[in-house]
């Protein structure tokens, strides 16, 4: 499921935008339509909010106290923006970075990729200027669902008629459907956390909800690679299309799963958070009962990534990603985990800032490689996990 934001632009086209975000919706996507003021004149904002179940944006300076930062909000979690229909005059307000309303703003802020679905008089859309200005966006990359030909609403014959929405909608999923650009690859992930019993109701474990490994299993399953998860114990539900997945609880266990697929896997994504100390003397049979003070002696763990690195030697198969979750310095420490571990990428993030870490939606990374750091932006988790797999493949090729 994706949010796409629907543009809508005074066109007599505008109803048919209507089915486009029901089509959709169907298809799994939330839609979140915004219009221009001209859009309204041609379909009420009320049939969109019906339909969506959000309400229409269209004034960039709605009161409110959270609106500008809603609408912000909104050009970050955006995964593709669509305009249905565009008019000559959005087409020619993207070309040139004009933004004077709401959608011309966002489509300026995004990041997310841009359809557009022309709809005009036959004329307006045959005139050069229409035509440059669709060139220009071309090239900086947005595509076109061009419009059909025949009876316009003008009463002229020809070309200017907007796509059908099942063209629109097909355009717009399969811009959003991720290309299986890991096909044929097997990748092994880790996630959440592991937990260090100490007796048979008490045990040490860490604040990872295995989402951020989650997120990556599920973007490389999406991908065409075939996943295997070891999940340690966490109450968000895994994800579909795993190959297998093995269930752990404490490092240990986690450690002699993935050894056990370790020859199995192209690349191996150590996203759990490993408990680093367990309690030396192992689980107690008996509960400790209230007394004095305990002394618990805790051991080492074995260090899984350290252990595949070293096993790896200069074969370079699996290719070895590793993160840093750490509260100071995080670019720094993971480079020196990069290479103490031999590992190919560190994938390090301070938890303490907001929005990033443990038990949220949203993580703000550093992917740091023998080559360089890259920062990204606060994302959701499944973006990040894009970014992290888009790095995997270059270092699988
Ligand atoms: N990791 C592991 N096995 C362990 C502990 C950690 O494979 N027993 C992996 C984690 O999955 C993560 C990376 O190592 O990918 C970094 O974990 P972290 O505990 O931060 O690393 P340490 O080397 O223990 O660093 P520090 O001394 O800063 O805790």
């Amino acid at each position: 499921m994706s949010l796409i934001c629907l543009g809508v632009s005074g066109g007599i086209g505008a109803y048919k935008a209507v089915e486009v975000a029901r089509l959709l919706q169907k298809r799994g996507h939330e839609i979140q339509a915004v219009m221009t003021r001209s859009a309204k004149k041609f379909v009420g904002p009320l049939t969109f909010e019906a339909i969506t179940r959000r309400p229409v944006i269209s004034n960039q300076f709605a009161p409110g106290i959270n609106s500008n930062v809603e609408h912000i909000a909104i050009a970050s979690s955006a995964e593709l923006l669509l305009v249905a229909p565009a008019t000559a005059n959005i087409i020619g307000k993207f070309a040139n970075g004009i933004a004077d309303d709401f959608l011309t703003s966002l489509h300026l802020a995004t990041k997310a990729p841009v359809l557009m679905a022309p709809a005009m008089n036959v004329n307006m859309w045959e005139h050069p200027a229409v035509q440059e200005n669709m060139q220009r966006l071309t090239a900086r990359g947005v595509r076109f669902v061009d419009p059909g030909e025949g009876y316009l609403a003008c009463g002229w014959i020809g070309k200017g008629r907007l796509a059908e929405p099942e063209a629109i909608a097909e355009a717009a999923d399969r811009m959003l459907r991720p290309s299986k650009t890991l096909a044929g690859r097997r990748i092994l992930v880790t996630a959440g956390p592991t937990y260090e019993d100490i007796d048979p109701v008490r045990y040490i474990g860490n604040r990872s909800s295995g989402r951020m490994g989650f997120a990556i299993a599920e973007a490389a399953a999406a991908r065409g690679a075939d996943v295997r998860l070891v999940s340690g114990p966490t109450n968000v539900p895994a994800p579909s299309g795993m190959g297998e997945i093995a269930h752990v609880r404490s490092a240990a266990e986690m450690h002699a799963a993935v050894m056990n697929w370790r020859d199995w896997a192209d690349a191996i994504v150590m996203a759990a958070a490993v408990a680093d100390y367990t309690p030396a003397q192992g689980a107690r049979a008996e509960k400790i009962a209230k007394g004095g003070d305990v002394d618990l002696a805790l051991a080492r763990t074995r260090d899984i990534l350290s252990d595949l690195g070293a096993s790896r030697g200069d074969g370079k198969k699996p290719i070895l990603v590793g993160f840093a979750a750490e509260t100071s310095d995080a670019v720094d420490k993971a480079r020196e985990k990069l290479f103490r571990k031999h590992a190919d990428l560190i994938v390090a993030n301070d938890v303490t800032k907001p929005g990033a870490g443990f038990d949220v939606e949203t993580n703000e990374v550093v992917l740091v490689t023998a080559g360089g750091a890259e920062a990204l932006p606060l994302l959701p988790k499944r973006e990040v996990a894009a970014a992290i797999l888009a790095k995997v493949e270059d270092l699988l090729r």
